[in-house]
């Protein structure tokens, strides 16, 4: 089956959209490998004058990006109240992986190939010790994630795939220990995950995530969950005073810190919930009215 097609075999718009945005980045990232600048090593490339160190990172921040977009899924299609957005999930999970193993290779072939230094640096160095536990763990959920794998899998299929979460808090934690001070970024995925863990946790306990009130509590626990784990960080992993952190996210003239886009982002959820409802209210009483026009024989 094509990406792009539906299973029915059709053209879908949506998904033939999501599958240009997951290749858009490799297409800009692979322009600046070919302008010339991996070999001349100029600093005119857009990726600077170390494209390979560059290239390690940003397929990194594109494989923690799409394996947290593809686990907003299932909470959005219920939110939204939008079952076939199921229909992209696998292709964002199979983006996250392609992203995390380019990542891989790239760091490969930063260290010229040599296999025993590359072992050893990821058997020593806590921080590749559990990315590559994630790489693995992507790799078994890609190999999995066929037709007839989650045929042949059954039940175990949805059991395996929620390794798929720590999957997510390795991956996230690798980008915390090699961000060192700056962890500005880190900590606004920490954040994400945060509300997408809320969200199912939520669902567990059968909390209806189309109430926007359940929403709205979330989007504040999550923001404030996200103040504290920066806060956390910052007292246990660096020098940096930890209440200046804090208190930071209370003044906007320099930026706005990860916790605020949580929430502002759990708002928005919320927001369309709320009018995802309103449609849905609506959506009967018109449909009665516009029964009882035809039956009256009024023409539409
Ligand atoms: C064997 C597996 C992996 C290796 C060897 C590896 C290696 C690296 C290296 C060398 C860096 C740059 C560190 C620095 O410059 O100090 C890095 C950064 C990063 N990696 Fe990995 N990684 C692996 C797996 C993963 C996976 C599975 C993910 C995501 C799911 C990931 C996400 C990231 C992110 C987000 C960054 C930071 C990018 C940035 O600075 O913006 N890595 N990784």
């Amino acid at each position: 089956m094509m990406p792009w097609n539906d299973r029915a075999g059709n053209f879908s718009p949506f998904k033939a959209a999501v599958l240009v945005g997951i290749l858009l980045p490799a297409f800009y990232l692979s322009w600046g490998l070919l302008d010339g600048s991996l070999v001349s090593n100029a600093p005119v490339s857009p990726l600077g004058a170390r494209p390979i160190t560059e290239l390690i990172h940003r397929t990194g921040d594109w494989a923690i990006r799409f394996l947290i977009i593809s686990l907003c899924v299932s909470p959005l299609r219920r939110i939204a109240q939008w079952p076939k957005l199921i229909n992209v999930r696998r292709m964002l999970g199979l983006a996250a992986f392609s992203y995390a193993l380019a990542h891989f290779v790239l760091y490969a072939i930063d260290q010229k190939f040599r296999i025993g230094f590359i072992v050893s640096e990821i058997a020593l160095r806590f921080y590749l010790t559990i990315g590559f536990i994630a790489l693995l763990g992507l790799s078994a959920l890609a190999a999995t994630s066929t037709d007839g794998m989650i045929k042949r899998l059954g039940g175990n299929w949805n059991r395996l795939h929620m390794i798929v979460y720590p999957i997510a808090i390795l991956g996230v934690l690798h980008f915390f220990i090699q961000s060192k001070i700056d962890v500005y970024q880190a900590t606004l995925l920490a954040g994400f995950l945060l509300a997408l863990f809320s969200y199912r946790f939520a669902h567990k306990r059968g909390f209806a995530l189309t109430s926007p009130l359940v929403l709205i509590v979330i989007a504040v626990l999550a923001g404030l969950g996200t103040a504290a784990i920066e806060f956390a960080w910052y007292a246990l992993a660096t020098n940096v005073p930890p209440m200046r952190v804090l208190t930071a996210n209370l003044h906007f003239s320099y930026t706005i810190r990860p916790a605020w886009w949580v929430f502002a982002a759990g708002i928005a959820v919320a927001a369309l919930a709320f009018i995802r409802s309103l449609t849905k209210s609506t959506a009967p009483a018109r449909n009665r009215a516009s029964r009882a026009t035809v039956a009256r024989g009024t023409p539409g």
